[in-house]
């Protein structure tokens, strides 16, 4: 073979081409790439305006995913109507998924263990600021760390893909995040609110009052508590009481394991609904009860469906919605209520959130229609719109 300078200087620029390439890999793409990609800012109260910034690239702890979808949760609707966590501008969407395009070199494992690779699809669960913050936390207690945050609920920065309303995210090192390749786009939506009601069953287990034969009364069936209904019949218990004013709410609560089923609009006074929930507990009230409404009203009332020496696990308060009266005799004091708080979730609970995918899938339960609504990014004031009036079950802005 003849070596000569023009073809030593051809292959030193493909080696240090290949070089490059190992430090930050590519995903290859018979399209030319893009230099910008578009995120929907959220300017001002009910107002999104789609802006185009260029795509970072990766430093070595980072990921750069294209961005397939993200659902709509109750907080993306309460930021962009009131603004409540002060965040605009900023990037919403918090339960998105995508698949990785580029990653730095020293990105080979998600938040599980398992191996990454370019071309998966993955999801985020709680991020720090580094990742020695994370190596520092208790990973049962990630939840209440101070200095976590997640994907979507972010001030904007330079960096500005950092909510999952987008083409592209931007994953930092600290950042906890899972492949999901075996799920199919819908429930890889799904993963993230599923992880909040196992946390919140976690929690609930707790209290010990949280059995296979309990009775178990879930108030509001938004999203959160129909995958909460889901995860109780995955684990066996059948006797699930549905409480919402919604009819096709409640009908979908019985398709995912509600054994009976109260509409609260259907009574006119506090002491009607009472009695309802009491033949629908069998005359005893419940064993259990999860607040999913974020309603004052609802929390107030709860306490009254609980049977003396149950239990309460309240959710349903991610945002400040107000104070919620209760009367400390009859309600907390004379009934000996076990009362547990539950806040988003931890590593451990994605773990199990898989396992509960699998388990209700084999059992037949149609997790996938409770994405009932799919926008395009340029109609995400329509997606919001459309959560806010509860319209269907969970909204999804999905990309072209
Ligand atoms: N704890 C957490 O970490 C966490 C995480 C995510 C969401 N959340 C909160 O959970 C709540 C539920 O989320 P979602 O997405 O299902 O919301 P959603 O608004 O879609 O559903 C709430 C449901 O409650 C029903 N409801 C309202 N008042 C009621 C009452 N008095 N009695 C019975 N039902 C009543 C509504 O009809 C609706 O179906 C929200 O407030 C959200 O902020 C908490």
């Amino acid at each position: 073979m003849e070596i000569n300078t023009v073809n030593i200087e051809k292959i030193v620029q493909q080696v240090l081409s290949e070089m490059t390439a190992t430090a930050t890999p590519t995903l290859p793409s018979s399209k030319p790439t893009p230099t910008t990609g578009r995120v929907a800012m959220l300017t001002a109260k009910e107002k999104f305006e789609i802006q185009h910034y260029p795509i970072p690239t990766p430093g070595d702890n980072e990921i750069l995913v294209k961005i397939e979808g993200c659902g709509v949760c109750g907080t993306d609707a309460h930021e962009y109507k009131k603004d409540p966590f002060g965040l605009i501008p900023v990037v919403l969407g918090h339960e998105g998924s995508g698949t990785i395009i580029k990653m730095g070199k020293n990105v080979t494992q998600d938040s599980a263990g398992n191996p990454v690779k370019l071309g998966d699809k993955v999801v985020t669960s709680v991020m720090f600021d580094d990742d020695a913050d994370i190596a520092m936390m208790d990973m049962n207690k990630l939840n209440l760390s101070d200095t976590s945050s997640v994907y979507g609920l972010l001030p904007d920065d330079d960096v500005h893909f950092n909510g999952w309303f987008a083409d592209y995210l931007m994953i930092r090192g600290g950042s906890s995040f899972f492949v999901v390749n075996d799920l199919n786009l819908e429930l890889r939506l799904l993963v993230e609110p599923a992880a909040v009601v196992i946390h919140a069953v976690e929690q609930a287990k707790k209290t010990n009052l949280l059995r296979f034969n309990s009775r178990v009364l879930v108030q509001g069936c938004g999203p959160i508590g129909l995958l909460l209904i889901a995860v109780l019949r995955t684990m066996g218990i059948h006797n699930i009481v549905a409480v919402d004013g919604e009819d096709k709410r409640l009908d979908f609560a019985r398709d995912l394991g509600a054994t009976e089923t109260v509409n609260i609009k259907r009574y006119n006074s506090a002491d009607a609904v009472l009695a309802a929930i009491t033949t629908a507990t069998s005359g005893k009230l419940a064993d259990f009860a999860f607040q999913c409404t974020g309603s004052p009203a609802a929390h107030a009332a709860v306490w009254k469906f609980i049977r003396r020496g149950g239990g309460l696990c309240e959710l349903g308060f991610f945002v400040d919605n107000g104070d919620a009266p209760i009367n400390p005799h009859h309600d907390i004091c004379k009934k000996e209520i076990t009362v547990v708080g539950s806040w988003v979730y931890t590593l451990r609970d994605y773990a199990t959130t898989f396992d509960f995918m699998k388990r209700a899938k084999a059992i037949g339960l149609p997790l996938e229609k409770l994405i009932t609504h799919k926008y395009p990014l340029t109609q995400i004031d329509q997606a919001l719109q459309t959560n806010l009036r509860m319209e269907g079950i969970k909204v999804a802005v999905i990309n072209e």
